[in-house]
This record gives C-alpha cells, sequence and structure tokens, in this order.
C-alpha cells in the first residue's frame, strides 16, 4: 500500500497514529541538525519531520523539489501551527522514507505566485496543472460539469454522444478538417457543434437530449476563445421559447446554488436586443452597474426605434456633434472630481485604435450645482444642464460624450462604458449578474458578399408573426447602401442569448421543423437548391419524416467556468489549452506529418515558401 492517507487529511485528532503519505516535494528546511520538509499531493499539504539520524541519511541521499517520496510516521502536534494550512496544526514524526521517483530540478516554481511566465507554464503544463491555483480552477470545472449534469439529469435530459467525425456543420466560423484515408480527395470536418445531430435526435424522439461535448472552430482567438471548445448543448422537442428559457433559468440556478453556494433567487431579466443595443450598445452587456448609454443622437433606421434628443445639442454651431450620425453620453458617477489630466487620459484612451474615435467631450456637474465643460464656448450652462439631465448626470458626476459614425461610436461607447466601471471597481468578479438578450434579427448583413447571413445559424426559426415577411420577400439586396431598408433586416429570430457579467454563456434559438421554410432559409441565404441537396440534404430529408417542433441552446463550458471563477480567461479552465495562436505548445502541435502519411492520403502539400 502506497498510503494510508492523503497530505490534504491528518488533523489533531489523529495525533499519535502511524500513517504513511506519499506525494511530491514541495519545499525542503534544513534546521541544523534536521529537516523539514512539505509534502504536497492534490488534496493538501502535510509537513514531515526528519529527526538527526533520517537527516544525515538525507545528506547521503539527498532530495529535490518534486521529488516523489513516501513516508512512514507518527501524527504529532506541531509547536508552530499554521493556520494557513488545513492540517497547519500537526506534522508527521518521520521513522522511514524512500524515494520513489526523482525529478529534474522544474523550470518553475510550482507555487501559488510562481515565477515561471505564460509559455513556460504552458510548454510544461503537466507541472502547472500542481499548482493550486490551476487545480482550483479544474475542481470548479469538474463541480459545474457533475452540477449540469446532476440538473439535466432529474430533469429527463438523455446524454447521446454524437459523431467528430462528420460534414461541416454551420456555425460561422471555419471547419477544421480531417483527411479520409479510404476516401482518398474527401474529408470530414470536425464539429463546429452537434447541431444538425441534435435535430435529428429530436425527429428520432430522443425530445431531451444533452452533451457535454467537445466542439471546434477555426476562428481568431482570444481570451475567451478556444479553437476546440467544450459545449453543455441540449435540445428539446414540443417546447416553445418561454419552455427553453425556464427550462435553463432552472439550470444555471442549481450551477449556482451547487457550485458556488449562491442562491440565485430572482427572476432573470430579458432584454430585447434592440433595448440592449440602445442602452449598453452592444448584445452582451454588463448589468452589474448601471451608467446606461444616452443617444442624443442617432440615425433613424434598424434598431434605432425611439425618438432622439438631438435638439439639446445641435444647432449650437459645434461641428463635431452638428455633422456627427451618432452621439452618446455616458454619466460617470463621482466623476466631477477628475483632474484635467484624467480627462485628457481618458481622451487619449478612447483615440487608441482599437477604440478609434477622433476625440471626446465632458461635462463636469460639479457638487455646487455648476457646470463645466470642454465646450463650453458653444453651450451656455442652462443648456450642458440639460444635456447632464438627460444623461442622467447627478452633482458629483461626468458625463462623457463620443460622437462619430454610428457603428463605431456605439462600440466605442460600449467599450468606454466597461472601462469606467473597470476603473470605478464596478466590476466586480464575485457579483453574478444574469439575463436573458431575446428577439435577435434573424439576419445580419454580410457587406463583402452583399448577402444575407443568418445571425445565430441556418436553423433557427422566423418569428411566427415574421414568416409571412420572410415567404412574401425576395431577399435579394438591390441597393447595398440601403440594406436596412430591406424588410428582411427587420425579421426577428425565435433567438436567445444567456449573458452573465457581459458575457454571452449560451445561446439558442427554436428551430424551423418544416422542410418548406427550411429551404426558404437556405435561398436566403444564398444556396440554390443544389446545393442545399449537397449540405444538408440528410437534414431536409428528415423534415419529411415526421420531425416535432424543437429547439435547444448550447452553454459554453469553459466561458461559464471562467466567469464562475473570477476570470474570462478561459484557458486557465481547460487542463490542456492551446496558446493564442492555436498551438498545442507542450506537444508542439500542429507538427508537419511523415511524407508516407501524405501518400496514403494522397495528399500533396504545396506550400508557398
Ligand atoms: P453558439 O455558436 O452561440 O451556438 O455557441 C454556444 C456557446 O458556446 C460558446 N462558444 C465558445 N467558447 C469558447 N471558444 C469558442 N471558440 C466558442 N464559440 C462559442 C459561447 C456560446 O454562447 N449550436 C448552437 C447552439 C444552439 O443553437 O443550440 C451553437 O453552437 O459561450
Amino acid at each position: 500500500m502506497y498510503r494510508t492517507h492523503t497530505c490534504g487529511e491528518l488533523r489533531l485528532a489523529d495525533m499519535a497514529k502511524a500513517v504513511t503519505l506519499a506525494g511530491w516535494v514541495q519545499t525542503i528546511r534544513k534546521f541544523g541538525a534536521i529537516t523539514f520538509v512539505d509534502l504536497r499531493d492534490r488534496y493538501g499539504i502535510t509537513q514531515l519531520l526528519f529527526g538527526e539520524e533520517l537527516t544525515r541519511q538525507l545528506d547521503e541521499q539527498p532530495l529535490g523539489r518534486e521529488f516523489v517520496i513516501q513516508v512512514t510516521g507518527k501524527v504529532n502536534e506541531r509547536s508552530n501551527k499554521n493556520p494557513n494550512l488545513a492540517t497547519g496544526d500537526v506534522e508527521i514524526i518521520v521513522s522511514d522514507f524512500s524515494i520513489l521517483n526523482r525529478s529534474a530540478v522544474p523550470p518553475f516554481t510550482i507555487q501559488d505566485d510562481t515565477d515561471g511566465g505564460d509559455d513556460l507554464r504552458m510548454k510544461y503544463r503537466f507541472l502547472d496543472l500542481r499548482r493550486n491555483a490551476v487545480k482550483k480552477n479544474l475542481e470548479l470545472r469538474y463541480a459545474v460539469n457533475r452540477a449540469a449534469r446532476n440538473y439535466l439529469h432529474q430533469q429527463g435530459f438523455m446524454d447521446i454522444e454524437t459523431p467528430f467525425l462528420i460534414k461541416s456543420t454551420p456555425e460561422g466560423a471555419r471547419d477544421f478538417v480531417v483527411p479520409s484515408r479510404m476516401n482518398p480527395g474527401q474529408f470530414y470536418a470536425l464539429p463546429q457543434s452537434p447541431q444538425t445531430f441534435k435535430q435529428l435526435l429530436m425527429v428520432s424522439g430522443y425530445d431531451r437530449y444533452y452533451q457535454i461535448v467537445k466542439c471546434f472552430r477555426d476562428e481568431d482567438l482570444r481570451a475567451d476563445r478556444q479553437p476546440e471548445f467544450t459545449q453543455i448543448d441540449c435540445e428539446m422537442a414540443f417546447v416553445e421559447q418561454e419552455d427553453i428559457l425556464e427550462m435553463f433559468e432552472g439550470m444555471i440556478k442549481s450551477i449556482f446554488k451547487e457550485v458556488k453556494g449562491i442562491d440565485y433567487q430572482e427572476k432573470l431579466e430579458r432584454m430585447t436586443w434592440e433595448d440592449a443595443m440602445w442602452t449598453y450598445g452592444n448584445d452582451k452587456p454588463d448589468i452589474r452597474f448601471g451608467m446606461q448609454l444616452c443617444n442624443l443622437k442617432f440615425p433613424a433606421h434598424s434598431f434605432r426605434t425611439r425618438k432622439s434628443i438631438s435638439d439639446l445639442i445641435t444647432g449650437a454651431g459645434f461641428q463635431v456633434f452638428d455633422g456627427a450620425e451618432t452621439v452618446i453620453a455616458i454619466s460617470v458617477p463621482g466623476g466631477s472630481e477628475y483632474s484635467r489630466k484624467q480627462t485628457d487620459e481618458i481622451t487619449e484612451w478612447v483615440k487608441r485604435p482599437q477604440i478609434g474615435m477622433k476625440g471626446m467631450v465632458y461635462i463636469k456637474c460639479n457638487t455646487d450645482g455648476s457646470f463645466k465643460s470642454s465646450v463650453d464656448k458653444f453651450y451656455p450652462e442652462e443648456r450642458l444642464k440639460a444635456i447632464a439631465a438627460a444623461a442622467g448626470a447627478k452633482p458629483g458626476d461626468l458625463v462623457l460624450i463620443l460622437a462619430g459614425a454610428e457603428e463605431r461610436t456605439r462600440k466605442a461607447s460600449s467599450e468606454l462604458r466597461l472601462e469606467m466601471a473597470t476603473r470605478l471597481g464596478l466590476r466586480k468578479e464575485d457579483e453574478f449578474k444574469l439575463l436573458w438578450v431575446i428577439d435577435f434579427p434573424l439576419f445580419e448583413y454580410a457587406e463583402d458578399e452583399n448577402r444575407w447571413v443568418a445571425r445565430h445559424h441556418p436553423f433557427t426559426s422566423p418569428k411566427p408573426s415574421d414568416i409571412e415577411t420572410m415567404i412574401s420577400n425576395d431577399p435579394e439586396i438591390k441597393d447595398a447602401a440601403k440594406y436596412l431598408e430591406h424588410p428582411y433586416a427587420q425579421i426577428k429570430a425565435n433567438a436567445y442569448d444567456m449573458v452573465m457579467n457581459g458575457n454571452e454563456i449560451g445561446g439558442g434559438s427554436i428551430r424551423i421543423h418544416q422542410r418548406e421554410l427550411q429551404e426558404k432559409m437556405f435561398a436566403a441565404l444564398g444556396m440554390d437548391a443544389e446545393e442545399q441537396q449537397h449540405k444538408f440534404g440528410f437534414l431536409l430529408g428528415a423534415f419529411e419524416y415526421g420531425a416535432p417542433p424543437h429547439g435547444g441552446i448550447a452553454y459554453g463550458f469553459d466561458r461559464l467556468c471562467a466567469i464562475l471563477g473570477g476570470s474570462e480567461v478561459i484557458r486557465d479552465f481547460i487542463a490542456f489549452p492551446k496558446n493564442n495562436s492555436g498551438r498545442d505548445v507542450m506537444l508542439d502541435a500542429p507538427s508537419s506529418i511523415d511524407e508516407k502519411q501524405l501518400v496514403e492520403l494522397q495528399i500533396k502539400l504545396n506550400l508557398n515558401k
């Protein structure tokens, strides 16, 4: 038997017990004739005391960091207890030890505040995984996995695996492809999600399906994206949007309870996509704090359906506002205290290429009721007061105003809102705010191809009231500049996203389940009958054999775990992640393959060197 206990287990109640432990050497501290060793395993750290004789043995047979050892000894009460350690009241007086395996000197220290940089830790990920911080993340991941499974099992969902070697599934990214040796010149695609399979399972009658499953997308990577990531993928038959929102609100609350001990009682707010864009500037609003956008001026199209209050700002001779397509204000609580240097710094921030604004206007709402602005010479105090009031500013606040082209300004305002909230400490990692964003547009305009693309995916159904618009109108966009006036731009989808702390953690839709409507959808996306048959003949065919009404959702499991763990970097919550260039630096993958393999696959490389 290698061990009687783990390194995280022993307490004062175990006093004088004879025990055997095994683990990794964390630290070695020699004090004159005796030696203390901290022994670590997955469960914790236990202090070992090597007496004089064993210390002499250690001189001949030295231990090193990360050696794997086994020790036998007696549990003893420590004289200097360590309250930071669960086992901190005890130590083991070692009577016997053996080295099970040696270790080379690790390339970085394996402790919470390690000296290892990102690249080094990724290369030696198996060592990084020994660190507490990473282990905690994986434990949390497992807890979320268990909580989701428990909930879904209780609700009658069945876990059904679906294949990885498939045909392209359109989720908007590029496919990873796998050549087929047995079918030369032909390729499988790895699933971007099990979307079509889960729909087929509904046709087969498995009316509550789930899977915690790998998805593969060849897209540009960011902190919240990996080329292979995991979804909690779910589908239900005989449901409407309301049923799905209820069911998955239940799941997320159950996860909060089991994993975080949080009783998330509030019903999740539901915000239309239009409202989200209007008041937060993006479709995944962080509602942990207010600072909503005040639209002073905007062009009257698409989701901007409410009246602007542009009279407040135009006609004063200030060309920046007069000539701008959009003017948006944000009120920063307590910001009137900011110095000139600070407001200049924020102006520089919005001028960074990533944000892309030409400048920023501010109005300080002083606590004495006076107003001071960077555009004083255009606006008398009364007018500044009215603008500040429209932006919801109180005495002591600072109103920041951006003006410019619609999309860029809205995006920049959204970024500025988040940045100011971060600076004010309003985005707390341990506070969680969830909401549903609903009523997305069904289509998005792809400028480069002058055609419609599905905003969610092509299997998402339009709102029943919009089906007629879809059927009776020609999808062709005759005038690209006026695409927003095309009836298709107004069609709303039966789609929903779950958003947590400004991150899209899940998304889904009620699907199309009739062949005709699905064909119409494909056609709207520019697919002719032949292409439809080639790509999705199996699904269209299945819809002819009694497809029930159905819908579903998929959660980004890695993202969900990261946010619950107080981070937005999903890599830290994946045991073996890829780096930002999509490489596994530990395996050194991707890599070239043998000439023999290429010959077998009948593939000739044509690299531009
Ligand atoms: P969607 O494409 O919105 O929907 O994906 C669902 C959720 O998966 C997460 N996600 C990612 N996480 C990490 N890395 C990525 N590259 C990545 N891409 C997406 C997001 C997202 O909300 N089949 C549909 C679901 C459905 O309609 O039921 C789908 O895949 O958190």
